[in-house]
């Protein structure tokens, strides 16, 4: 049986034997993982004539999506310098309609128009407080001048700051919020939104409560904006902390009359979409603004959840200062576009980063400068 680094090196050595082999070795074997990588070897020959025809003689059966973007991937190449390698790959794309072949052809034409472009982006260097609702004050705020945002919204109304007439148009003025968002944030950046399922209260005995699953929501919602999903955290907190919805369960044990205890929290991980790999943003920093050694492994992060006297909702400050850790750099400018009593931008001074926080609210605005440490615009 040929190993991948076999079919590799046959790629590497351009020869007519090699493709002659490579085209052989196609037709007998039909682990995908081998057939993708004998196509991109096959792509590395020169024999353009034979490698066209046989792209365009198996791209549409050959079983697998997997290796149908490998061919696709050589018509991208090949098709900078011949006509018929740029048809066929409009060919493939308009056949499949697929998201991928759609993100390699934005990748490539994107790496091909900006060869040695930079783009001139204004930099802030003081923290910022925007008082008003968000959709108008980031008007205020350069477009692409923001390098992480990392926000808690309203659950709905779930506390005393917000009273919607309805879910629906709870989730209308988000959708307006992220798109504020979306226009100020660099491209390729992350946006972490910390959002969980609130409940209702019941408006009478005979009526039951609704459960609204705002996390799933802010995924389409997200989606739409011009983000792409990137991952999910755990925010667990300690069970004692917590609502107990185990009563009813426990006095009856029937099923269905089960309510478990939420002890988490959705930590939604999204990154503005971008024709290019992560790497760019990363190549901006040199490697003295590489974190420490000691980091979380996993998804699911126990912080005990915290309390103020002057806001019913407020961050733990370990939660911003992970998330400032592991998704911005010193320096960077951050924004909470639903502040509250400031929290993140507190931590983000702490570690050196710029905040800048946007809050509707008077009296949280004047907790969050109560140390004067904010330009107010
Ligand atoms: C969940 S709290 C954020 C708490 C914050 N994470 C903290 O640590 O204090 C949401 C905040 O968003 C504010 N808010 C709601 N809609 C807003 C909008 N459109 N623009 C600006 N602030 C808004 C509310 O007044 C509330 O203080």
């Amino acid at each position: 049986m040929i190993t991948i680094s076999e079919i590799k090196n046959l790629g590497l050595i351009r020869s007519k034997d090699n493709l002659e082999k490579l085209l052989g070795l196609y037709e007998v074997i039909a682990d995908v993982e081998l057939k993708r990588e004998i196509v991109s070897s096959i792509g590395r020959q020169t024999d353009d004539k034979i490698i066209f025809d046989f792209i365009s003689g198996n791209v549409y059966n050959c079983g697998f999506m997997d290796v149908v973007y490998q061919m696709y991937r050589t018509c991208l190449y090949k098709g900078r310098t011949s006509a018929a390698f740029e048809t066929l790959g409009k060919e493939i794309r308009a056949h499949f309609k697929n998201e991928v072949l759609d993100k390699m052809h934005e990748y490539f034409s994107y790496k091909r128009s900006h060869v040695g472009k930079r783009r001139q982006v204004i930099k802030y260097c003081e923290p910022i407080l925007l008082r008003g609702n968000n959709v108008e004050t980031l008007k205020k705020i350069a477009e692409n001048s923001v390098q992480l945002i990392f926000t808690s919204p309203p659950y709905y109304n779930a506390k005393i700051y917000s009273n919607y007439h309805s879910y629906q148009d709870y989730l209308e003025d988000m959708a307006q919020s992220l798109k504020a968002c979306h226009r100020v944030l660099e491209d390729g950046r992350f946006i972490i939104v910390n959002v969980s399922p609130v409940i209702s209260k019941r408006p009478g005995r005979e009526f039951e409560s609704t459960r609204y699953p705002i996390h799933f929501d802010f995924h389409s919602l997200l989606i739409r904006t011009g983000f792409y999903f990137v991952d999910e955290i755990q925010w667990i907190k300690p069970e004692s902390s917590v609502k107990n919805r185990n009563g009813g369960y426990q006095q009856t044990h029937m099923p269905l009359s089960y309510k478990p205890n939420c002890i988490n929290e959705s930590i939604l991980v999204y990154r503005k979409s971008a024709p290019f790999l992560l790497d760019k943003n990363i190549a901006g920093y040199d490697k003295s603004f590489a974190n420490d050694e000691k980091f979380e492994s996993s998804n699911c992060w126990y912080i005990a959840p915290a309390s103020n006297k002057n806001h019913p909702a407020v961050f733990p400050k370990e939660l911003c200062r992970r998330i400032l850790k592991y998704y911005s750099f010193r320096g960077d400018v951050v924004l909470d576009p639903f502040a509250g009593s400031g929290t993140f931008g507190e931590v983000a001074i702490e570690m050196e980063r710029i905040p800048v926080l946007c809050e509707q609210n008077e009296t949280y605005c004047d907790l969050i400068n109560e140390g004067k440490r904010y330009v107010q615009l």
